[in-house]
């Protein structure tokens, strides 16, 4: 796969005991989303503690080619003048979303209902991905969407000239799909319901509603019902986004794993759409606590405090669970291998469209390290060897898939042999100061070396 200039091979190796204080970049979630409906405000939108990470500089540069005025001050304060709901301008170029899934599907929904034409590309593992969970909802809206075989990017949408609202069920768990619609719902006139089945991440639906649009959802026996009236005028906000707890799983589940380990990760927001790792990897016998638990903004936030736990136990996750996780299933087939016993991951086939199919990408890799694993559809099992006994050893393959890479360099901070990935540039769509943060716990990672 063809990635985003040289690669970065990166090993790491067994490290001594993990101490400190790691601070975690922002959430990416909230970035994006940040920018889309900064960008679809009225008047100037202030955010400070954005992801400055690939994916969300992407979501910038697209913001820009749709007429939005996005900037960035030396302090790392972010403005973004709105153009409006309906407001944007047609981009002259092809907008280039990167890696990022995100990124593309909401940019897709946001334009979709507006009357203009924009084509759509990224990388080699986000020119693999599936759009037509996203495309199809948006032709019930009215708009077109001209791609390569199987619904794959490069695409053109044709955005509907007289968008009407709809009523959709979500048929994946995605967020990015409910999402998708809900963006394309505030330039249609009328009451769009979107409905799913497992609840997702709620950011959008949680920041639409700071943003003035009217929108409620309600717990029903067909699902979770989303409403949201068209045509707001969405109010400019300031913003302080959150850090992202899918970040602050990779120092975690480290800590966890490296002997003598004590790492403080603070300010993560345990928003329940999102935090089912901690509450599994707790299920496992894992010393993490949430210290100096409080709220804010509406949600749940604590200082998580992760220590080395020798006496992890495999566990069966709840199916019902994976929504809330489904971006930590890579680094917790990690901590499985280092547990006793097996953890059974179920329900989990949305593994398979991510940057990667990623229960392939750890199962191979996993093997290799001399773990066993097997593997269905959509489930995997890692049978786990405990506490000083995975092997490592190998060069693994991350695939354009940041989260991959991550979770193998965690990995080989605790096996008996190095791990070694081929590519570590990933890792800079999400969490770009990884390398150094680690090497602060006192992780030995180094560039291209064994
Ligand atoms: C995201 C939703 C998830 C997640 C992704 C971010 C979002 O994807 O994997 O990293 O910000 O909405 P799906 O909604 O497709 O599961």
């Amino acid at each position: 796969m063809s990635g985003h200039g040289t690669p970065i091979p990166m090993t790491s190796r067994k490290s001594g005991p993990l101490n400190g204080v790691a601070h975690v970049p922002g959430d990416k979630s909230i970035s994006h989303r940040s920018l889309i409906l900064g960008a679809m405000s009225v008047g100037e939108t202030v955010v400070t503690g954005l992801l400055e990470g690939e994916d969300v500089l992407d979501t910038a540069k697209a913001m820009r080619a749709f007429g939005a005025d996005v900037t960035r001050d030396d302090s790392g304060v972010w403005r973004v003048q709105g153009v409006g709901v309906g407001g944007f301008k047609e981009p002259s170029q092809v907008i280039d979303c990167g890696n990022s899934g995100t990124g593309v599907r909401l940019i897709m929904g946001t334009m979709a209902t507006t009357n203009m034409t924009a084509t759509f590309t990224g990388d080699a593992s986000l020119c693999s991905r599936p759009m037509g969970r996203v495309t199809d909802p948006l032709a019930l809206f009215g708009a077109q969407a001209f791609g390569r075989k199987g619904g794959r990017l490069p695409m053109t949408i044709v955005g509907a000239a007289d968008p009407v609202a709809v009523r959709y069920t979500v048929p994946v768990p995605s967020a990015q799909v409910k999402s998708a619609v809900l963006l394309a719902a505030l330039n249609a006139p009328g009451a769009t319901v979107v409905i799913e089945k497992e609840a997702t991440r709620d950011h959008t639906e949680r920041m639409l509603a700071g943003f003035g649009a009217t929108i409620s959802a309600e717990e029903t026996d067909e699902g979770r019902v989303i409403t949201l009236m068209g045509r707001p005028e969405l109010k400019a906000q300031t913003i302080v986004v959150p850090r992202d707890p899918s970040s602050a799983a990779f120092p975690v589940c480290a800590a966890l794993i490296v002997e003598g380990s004590d790492v403080l990760v603070p300010n993560i927001g345990l928003n329940p759409t999102r935090a089912g790792l901690f509450t599994t990897l707790r299920e496992m016998g894992a010393d993490l606590t949430y210290e100096n638990l409080r709220e804010e903004g509406g949600e749940p936030v604590a200082d998580l405090r992760a220590r080395f736990s020798p006496d992890l136990k495999g566990i069966e996750v709840p199916p019902d669970r994976a929504a809330s996780m489904i971006d930590e299933y890579p680094v917790l087939s990690v901590v499985a291998a280092f547990a006793q016993g097996q953890t059974v991951m179920k329900g989990v086939k949305e593994l398979r469209v991510k940057e990667s199919d990623r229960i392939d990408a750890m199962a191979k890799g996993l093997r290799a390290a001399g773990v066993t694993v097997e593997e269905g559809e959509d489930w995997w099992i890692v049978h786990g060897r405990g506490h000083g006994a995975v092997t490592g050893g190998v060069t693994v393959e991350s695939r354009l898939d940041h989260r991959i890479a991550m979770s193998f360099i965690v990995m080989g901070m605790a096996s008996e042999k190095p791990m070694r990935v081929d590519d570590a540039s990933p890792i800079a769509t999400s969490f770009p100061i990884f390398e150094r943060l680690m090497a602060d716990l006192g992780a030995q990672i180094v560039r291209n070396n064994v």
